[in-house]
């Protein structure tokens, strides 16, 4: 009798910690999931992306697919906004998120960078590490190690309990995040792998990822190796190398990209269906594993939006990413035909239901914003002395305005200095005009100035950069501004020396107090920035100009503020059904939005996102309440609510071509550096010069492609100097292209973006011969070219015979 308790008292237990402790290893040929062969069919969704109350539908819709585990970033910078201050709290609570997944029998890849990309602010590093001037981000740089310890442990009391060996889902963890692709460190990469094995335990499958081009670069012996690639890859072609090396390792693509990022000012990217569904079943046919990026993108709210360099291209809010599940968390037709494809891989059984949307969708009649609160209402801080970045006024994201007043500059001068990210220059109050950093612009020519003008300058900051080695992105006026004129035939520079740096936060308080200045502060408030220029008054009063001078103040007065329709808009709307809806900013400027507290993302008139995805777990029955900030002021301040999003309008006062005829190279004379024909096939190719070629210009003639009838394209280009070590490209603009596929965002910018999956084009119908002309931004000798064709199976477009110029 008392044995008989004891066995069915212990029996439960047993079988339930039996259940609970699991291995997942690298096997042979295979992982391993407790001890058994086991293909990993993995979902990328980003828990930051997603409003909480929407998590398990999403997880939900990945199982439905057919996949197994799901793939997480942490973005380090979203939990530790200040240096110290750690929140796994609320939408931080990652912990939280894996035991959903676990709950819906799913595992878990976890990816804690400290880098991480991803199109998000900084590739997920905090901005506070930039207030280290000297910082070396991604290397053995005390400090930084310091600080990534701390935040990798932090994760760790969060995360560490729930590993496999714990009986958790986490199966596996990412170390670091496509080193290859920014350095060539393997001490910097050991102490990642050593921190990590620390903190989760000798047990846990660590791995890298990288790019088949380069994993070699720092590929540590005792690491699982992954390739990352796209829709449209070749796939065989992709592993081949890691063939060589590790005959018997898994195979894993730990990025196979669905679709693609959207980019402020470029059409919205989208991959066929078809090319994603093929390369996910031939992989599965060969029981590679995978992690579908993304299986679900989501939203980058508020201010976490990334940018992608060479040159500055901020990405949009929407990071809906032509993935399967589109950004409002629904089925699109490519979700149809994955599921299909995917049902062939589950064992004979039949994939779950596809889960029900947690809310309807709605649409909200059009409104208008009728509270205006001026954007000097949102200064926060104020310094007198030289010019300040963001980071220096201890400012993370938002607008700075910067002052100062004039010297006399009786011709047209030029303004010029480095703007991070989007300035707009006023004299005396009047709007002058724009220095656009996605445009590549450094300056702005000035009417004839007077003594003791008032010269503003309004820096708004966009995300950080996210990839490459301009990630140490600091914000708003980074250097010294000049003013450059020539004055009785003789070029004369002016460098003020004294401004006013005052910063304007980008955060949901702010944004509100902005209002509460308009009642009972205003008045002060603008006596305060009259204050500014008593300076100015004083001068022009001591040289008689007290009329002028009434004129001026009266006039900034009279505008509500300084700088016009720029500042904050509140208004309201009522629901009696909540839902989730996408509200449109078209008639808008430039800036970001609040609704109902939540930061929702920046807007930006230009497009090609126009509407905001505002999920209707953030809105509430009765009345809601919406503030704009908008730093370029609206047309006309309403909005709507619409049930579909608006992606793909753009409204440029240009387009992104290189076609300017002016631009074009007569080549008519000139002497190649080298004429040739390339091999057919996917993979690197390397053109040597007969001998060393000076130019500041390269020029590639594309005579004739592999295939009869192929539109031209050419992924990546490298130049190599005399030492046989590629030239850097930061400085690269396309100076003339005579035909690009602007729709599918194939403009020749794309043959130096660091992305081997991206391509310049030609249009459709276009003959060759086509013209390529990169500025190298200085004269350079060149000794050879490095060329890579499209990655897609046959590399389409590949060239046949070409010249190359350097001039
Ligand atoms: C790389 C990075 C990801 C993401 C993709 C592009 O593979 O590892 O974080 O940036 O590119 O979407
Ligand atoms: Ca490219």
């Amino acid at each position: 009798m008392f044995l008989l308790v004891a066995a069915t008292m212990t029996a439960p237990m047993t079988v339930m910690a039996q259940k609970a402790k699991g291995t997942f290893e690298t096997g042979n040929g295979t992982f391993l999931l407790n001890g058994k062969p086991f293909v990993v069919k993995a979902a990328e969704i980003h828990y930051p992306r997603i409003p909480k109350p929407y998590w398990e539908h999403r997880i939900k819709m990945c199982k439905a697919l057919g996949m197994n585990t799901v793939c997480i970033y942490i973005f380090w910078n979203i939990h530790e906004q200040e240096e110290g201050e750690f929140d796994f709290t609320g939408n931080n609570d990652v912990a939280e998120f894996c035991r959903l997944a676990q709950k819906n029998g799913m595992y878990v890849i976890v990816r804690p960078g400290p880098y991480v990309c991803a199109e998000w602010e900084m590739g997920g590093l905090p901005w506070w590490l930039l207030k280290k001037k000297d910082i070396r981000l991604r290397e053995r740089d005390p400090y930084f190690m310091e600080r990534v310890k701390i935040f990798e442990e932090k994760v760790g009391e969060q995360l560490a309990g729930l590993t496999i060996q714990n009986g958790g889902p986490i199966i596996m963890v990412q170390v670091e995040n496509e080193y290859g692709s920014y350095g060539e460190d393997k001490p910097y990469v050991s102490e990642i792998r050593d921190c990590l094995r620390g903190i989760y335990g000798k047990d846990l499958a660590l791995f890298q990822c990288d790019w088949s081009s380069n994993f070699e670069k720092n590929g540590l012996d005792d690491l699982t190796w992954t390739m990352n690639f796209g829709t449209g890859a070749n796939i065989n072609d992709q592993f081949r190398r890691l063939g060589e090396l590790r005959p018997n390792a898994p195979k894993m693509c730990s990025e196979f990209w669905s679709g693609w990022f959207d980019k402020w000012g470029a059409r919205h990217e989208t991959r066929p269906a078809k090319d994603m569904v093929d390369g996910m079943d031939e992989m599965l046919s060969k029981g590679i594993s995978f992690s579908l990026y993304m299986t679900h993108g989501g939203t980058s709210f508020g201010h976490w939006a990334g940018a992608n360099s060479p040159g500055f291209a901020p990405d949009v809010t929407s990071y809906d990413y032509d993935a399967p599940i589109n950004e409002y968390g629904l089925a699109t037709p490519k979700f149809n035909e994955l599921r299909k494809m995917m049902a062939k891989y589950n064992d004979g059984k039949a994939l779950p239901a596809v889960p029900k949307a947690p809310m309807p969708i709605i649409t909200v009649p059009k409104f208008e914003l009728k509270e205006h609160a001026p954007l000097e209402c949102g200064i926060d801080e104020r310094e007198k002395g030289t010019l300040k970045t963001f980071e220096e006024m201890d400012m993370g994201w938002g607008t700075m305005m910067y002052f100062t007043f004039m010297p006399e500059i009786p011709a047209q001068s030029v303004l010029t200095g480095d703007f991070h990210d989007f300035a707009q220059v006023f004299v005396n109050g009047e709007y002058v005009g724009k220095i656009d950093r996605v445009k590549n612009e450094k300056s702005l020519t000035l009417p004839p100035i007077k003594k003791g003008s008032m010269l503003t300058i309004l820096v708004e900051g966009m995300g950080r950069i996210n990839f490459g080695r301009a990630i140490k992105d600091y914000k708003g006026i980074v250097g010294d501004v000049t003013f450059t004129a020539e004055v009785d035939g003789t070029e004369t520079t002016w460098k003020p020396k004294e401004w006013y740096n005052a910063t304007i936060p980008d955060d949901y308080e702010t944004a509100k107090e902005s209002f509460d200045c308009l009642k009972e502060e205003f008045d002060e408030m603008k006596e305060e920035i009259s204050d500014l220029k008593k300076e100015k008054w004083g001068w022009m009063l001591s040289h008689g100009m007290k009329k002028e001078m009434e004129k001026m103040q009266e006039d900034f007065m009279s505008k509500g503020g300084f700088l016009g329709k720029r500042g904050y808009y509140r208004g309201y709307f009522n629901l009696s059904k909540v839902g989730d809806t996408f509200l449109n900013f078209e008639t808008w400027g430039k800036g970001q939005v609040y609704v109902n507290g939540h930061a929702m993302g920046r807007i930006w008139s230009i497009g090609p996102q126009q509407t905001l995805y505002v999920p209707g777990c953030w809105l509430k029955k009765g009345k809601n309440e919406i503030i704009v900030l908008d730093v370029v002021g609206p047309k006309e301040a309403i909005v709507w609510g619409q049930d579909k999003p608006e992606l793909n309008k753009l409204q440029l006062e240009k387009s992104n071509k290189h076609n300017n005829i002016g631009d074009k190279p007569d080549l008519n004379s000139a002497t190649p550096a080298a004429t040739g024909t390339f091999n057919g096939g996917n993979g690197w190719q390397t053109v040597k010069f007969a001998t060393p070629k000076k130019g500041r210009f390269l020029a590639i003639e594309c005579l004739s492609t592999q295939k009869e009838g192929d539109r031209v394209a050419i992924a990546e280009l490298y130049l190599q100097g005399t030492d046989g070590k590629r030239i850097s490209r930061e400085p690269w603009t396309t100076k003339y292209a005579n035909s690009e596929d602007e729709n599918g965002n194939h403009t020749g910018d794309k043959v130096y973006d660091l992305q081997e999956s991206t391509y310049w084009q030609t249009e459709k119908g276009a003959t060759p011969p086509h013209l390529i002309v990169i500025d190298l931004g200085s004269e350079q000798t060149v000794s050879a070219l490095e060329y890579l064709p499209r990655a897609e199976q046959g590399a389409p477009g590949s060239v046949k015979n070409y010249k190359i110029y350097l001039y």
